[in-house]
């Protein structure tokens, strides 16, 4: 099919460079063509019975040399969302093997049908940018519910991070920060079992050091807090802009904790990439979200804009049980952030202590950005390719030849209705079915 409409465009192409078709025709038309050849190299699957009679054989196919169809998956006659026009694609059929997409085209594939995905949705893997699993049974959790990729804000000892990052195939792939920087004090540092306890810094003369320390133990980003003054010990504004600037000589992405109006602002001023939460106690106003556009001169990583991740999931519950603090300014903030086109990224705060649970609440905060206005398409855009995005994941947040197969097949039209997330039928995670 694919490959009979290609073939067509190609001669009407040939024929138009011979006789007096306009250049500008024949440019699309050379254009189409070309299109319709990558196409066709994409072909279909592998080991399926696709004639090529015209054009050379796939170079990725050919190069590879796997044996056909080991781990092999195609879901036939699905529509797949597409996060970059947040719409469904037409029904089309998606194949995968050796953990990477093979096929995305409407390619007619005669290969075994594994999955019939009609009426279904393919949806890349959920990325959560803000959690602290501990166990493999926690990371089982966010598999069953699609989650993909899990961003630990702060590990509960070092070696527990690193057993998370090394449990082989079907497990989320776990990125870590290691430690999250704290004064000594603070009351992160009081939480039980929520990390190593006592790795504190006063001075901002200690950033580097503390900072190379958790390059040492594997962190793929860092973390620090940033407090409400009268809740807390913070740290200093020179501390907190000497971490940053240590983690930007790495190349790190540096993430803030800020749950309310001050430590946001502390946070932005000491130019982070990511801060983390949404206030509790006022509303971040016009002077805030100006500071998320304005990139801190220092620190490349945020050249184009600063990105939050609110966690209204874990918000609301702190806004019921912390005296004098509401869940409305949090939402407010979401809702300012959203207009003013502030990449926002799903995360909940997932923890073995309180509040959210491992996966089934990065669908509440799917709803929960609905709430405050999002589409749901939006919604789903902020939790897979925003996320690739802005972590500098490049491998994935998207259906697409070559990227990784994490992805998940829902029973429904999520764009429709956000809660058809939770209808999930099936989750792959780099190829392999863990649902
Ligand atoms: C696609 O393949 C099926 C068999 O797998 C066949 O019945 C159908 O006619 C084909 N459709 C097109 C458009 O070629
Ligand atoms: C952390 O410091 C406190 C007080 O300074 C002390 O009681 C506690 O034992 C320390 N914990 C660890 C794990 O070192
Ligand atoms: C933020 O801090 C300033 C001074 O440090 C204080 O005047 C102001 O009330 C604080 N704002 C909030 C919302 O707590
Ligand atoms: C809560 O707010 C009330 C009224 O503003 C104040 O009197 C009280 O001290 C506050 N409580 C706390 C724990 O901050």
């Amino acid at each position: 099919m694919c490959r009979v409409r290609c073939r067509v465009h190609i001669q009407v192409s040939r024929q138009g460079s011979l006789s007096s078709t306009s250049v500008t025709l024949q440019l699309l038309l050379r254009f189409v063509a070309l299109a319709c050849a990558a196409l066709h190299t994409q072909a279909c699957l592998h080991g399926a019975p696709v004639t090529r009679s015209a054009g050379p054989p796939s170079r990725r196919l050919a190069v590879r040399q796997q044996p056909p169809q080991m781990n092999a998956v195609i879901v036939k006659n699905v529509r797949v969302f597409e996060p970059l026009a947040g719409v469904l694609s037409l029904p089309r059929d998606v194949a995968f093997e050796n953990g990477r997409f093979v096929s995305v085209t409407d390619c007619n594939s005669s290969a075994p049908t594994i999955i019939d995905g009609t009426g279904r949705t393919l949806l890349p893997g959920l990325i959560e940018s803000h959690s602290h699993p501990e166990t493999p049974e926690h990371l089982q959790a966010f598999a069953q519910n699609g989650v993909t990729t899990v961003m630990s804000l702060a590990c509960p000892t070092y070696a527990a991070c690193t057993a998370l990052t090394n449990l082989g195939p079907g497990f989320p792939d776990v990125h870590y920060a290691g430690n999250g920087v704290d004064i000594p004090g603070n009351q992160h540092e009081q939480l039980p079992g929520s990390h190593p306890l006592n790795e504190t810094i006063t001075e901002p003369e200690q950033a580097a050091g503390w900072v190379q320390a958790q390059v040492d133990k594997g962190a793929s980003f860092i973390k620090m807090t940033a407090e409400r003054a009268s809740v807390s010990p913070t740290l200093s504004d020179a501390a907190l802009t000497a971490v940053v600037q240590a983690a930007t000589s790495h190349r790190l992405l540096s993430n803030c904790h800020a749950a309310d109006f001050n430590a946001s602002r502390q946070a932005l001023d000491a130019g982070v990439n990511i801060v983390h939460h949404s206030p509790t106690d006022v509303a971040y106003d016009d002077v805030l979200l100006a500071k998320f556009h304005t990139p801190p001169t220092f620190n490349p990583l945020a050249l184009r804009s600063r990105v939050s991740v609110p966690t209204l999931t874990i918000m609301r519950v702190m806004a019921a049980t912390m005296p004098n603090q509401s869940f409305v300014p949090a939402q407010d903030s979401v809702k300012a952030l959203h207009a003013a086109g502030i990449p926002i990224l799903v995360g909940t705060d997932a923890n073995p202590v309180l509040g959210p649970t491992f996966g089934p609440s990065m669908h509440e905060e799917l709803a929960n950005l609905v709430e405050v206005g999002f589409t749901p398409a939006e919604a789903l855009r902020s939790a897979t390719l925003l996320p690739a995005r802005h972590w500098m994941l490049r491998d994935r947040g998207v259906v697409a030849l070559g990227m990784r197969a994490d992805l998940f097949l829902v029973n429904g039209d999520p764009t429709k209705d956000i809660s058809v997330t939770t209808n999930i039928e099936h989750v792959w995670i780099e190829g392999v079915q863990v649902l």
